[in-house]
């Protein structure tokens, strides 16, 4: 697959170096390009680009428009509570990254309802990744067990109401990474007659 782009935009050993537009091409490179990233350079992401992040998941699609996503960017104070929570071993991967957003579905307790709000909130933690990719940022969604703990959901507020979906790294990159396997398309695509 050639996944150079066209101009302005540029790919570097498979990764976007400039900010996308908004033709569909830069979305599929954005896509393809996409890494989970373990590490980071130690200056945090700006305030207003973890705003603007977050304001775009809110487009994630979503049945019934029950806007089930909520995002925490956590503070110096929720990490310190957090790695308290975790425990000494557990607490130094939660200082990998220089900004972490917990991300969580609100639910209703209607169980269609829920599994639709669970997919709709997944696809808008999706959109942070691929929004902080676009912006030359890079990422990673964690589900550490800390914050399927009560303690560890206490740490960040989450209401009984609210399953954890996912912890959200993001970051300045530090180095490049390399893809790993998907399954080929033909294992996982089937044309019905
Ligand atoms: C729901 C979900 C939970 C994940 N939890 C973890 C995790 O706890 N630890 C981890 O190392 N990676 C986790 N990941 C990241 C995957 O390991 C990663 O996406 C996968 O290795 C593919 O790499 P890529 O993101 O670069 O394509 C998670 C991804 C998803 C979608």
């Amino acid at each position: 697959m050639d996944l150079r782009a066209p101009s302005p935009h540029r790919l570097i050993n498979g990764r976007c170096v400039r900010p996308l537009a908004s033709a569909a091409m830069d979305v599929e490179i954005a896509i393809r390009t996409r890494r989970t990233h373990k590490a980071y350079a130690s200056k945090p992401v700006a305030r207003e680009t973890l705003s603007e992040l977050l304001d775009l998941a809110r487009w994630a699609p979503n049945h019934n428009l029950t806007n089930p996503w909520r995002f925490r960017v956590v503070g110096p104070k929720a990490l310190e509570r957090l790695k308290l929570a975790a425990g000494p071993e557990a607490a130094t991967k939660l200082d990998r990254a220089p900004s972490l957003v917990v991300c969580s579905a609100a639910l209703s307790g209607d169980e269609l309802t829920d599994e639709e709000d669970l997919h709709a909130t997944a696809n808008a933690a999706y959109i942070v990744l691929l929004a902080a990719h676009s912006r030359g940022l890079v990422g990673y969604w964690r589900t550490p067990g800390v914050l399927r703990t009560p303690e560890g959901q206490r740490a960040v507020g989450l209401e009984p109401n609210e399953r954890f979906v996912g912890l959200l790294y993001l970051g300045h990159p530090v180095q490049e990474q390399s893809p790993p396997e998907r399954a080929p398309a033909a294992d996982v695509i089937t044309f019905l007659d």
